[in-house]
């Protein structure tokens, strides 16, 4: 796969501590910022005690953070749903989003031209109760 490859990623995992206190102002900036860095884009949200994540950009910064990701303790059960090349992105906005599922429609929240893609449509199955 050539370096500059596009790729997206979505996984689910259970949370090791309360959700909201991982999510918090000073955890965003600095993923944040971490993805400026790397060209990660994408979407982080949250239902009960589990995480769903959409990280896309290059594929040497998904698969870094994902390996990343997949040792930090605050979070476990670490649960590939897709992975795969993209021709664009779908959050190109978004240096990682935070919507909370539980009181809003978030479908307010997607890109407007992008609605019916694949992470969005991850991102609401993941708000019905899949996963
Ligand atoms: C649910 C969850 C989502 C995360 N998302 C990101 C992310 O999008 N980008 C990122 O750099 N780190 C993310 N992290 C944090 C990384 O696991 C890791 O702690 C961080 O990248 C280390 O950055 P630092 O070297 O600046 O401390 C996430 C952690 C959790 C638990």
């Amino acid at each position: 796969m050539p370096e500059n490859t596009l790729k997206q990623l979505a996984y689910t995992s259970e949370a090791m501590i309360d959700t909201g206190a991982i999510v918090t102002p000073h955890f965003l900036e600095r993923i944040q910022a971490n993805n400026a860095i790397y060209e990660i884009t994408g979407a982080l949200t949250w239902r009960d005690n589990k995480f769903m994540q959409i990280i896309e950009g290059p594929s040497t910064s998904v698969n870094r953070l994902f390996a990343t990701l997949l040792r930090d303790p605050r979070h476990t059960n670490i649960v590939l749903i897709s992975e795969r090349v993209v021709a664009s992105r779908e959050f190109p906005n978004w240096d990682m989003r935070a919507v909370s599922l539980a009181d809003e429609d978030l479908t307010k929240h997607l890109p407007a031209a992008r609605p019916n893609q694949r992470g969005s449509r991850i991102l609401q199955a993941f708000r019905r109760g899949l996963w």
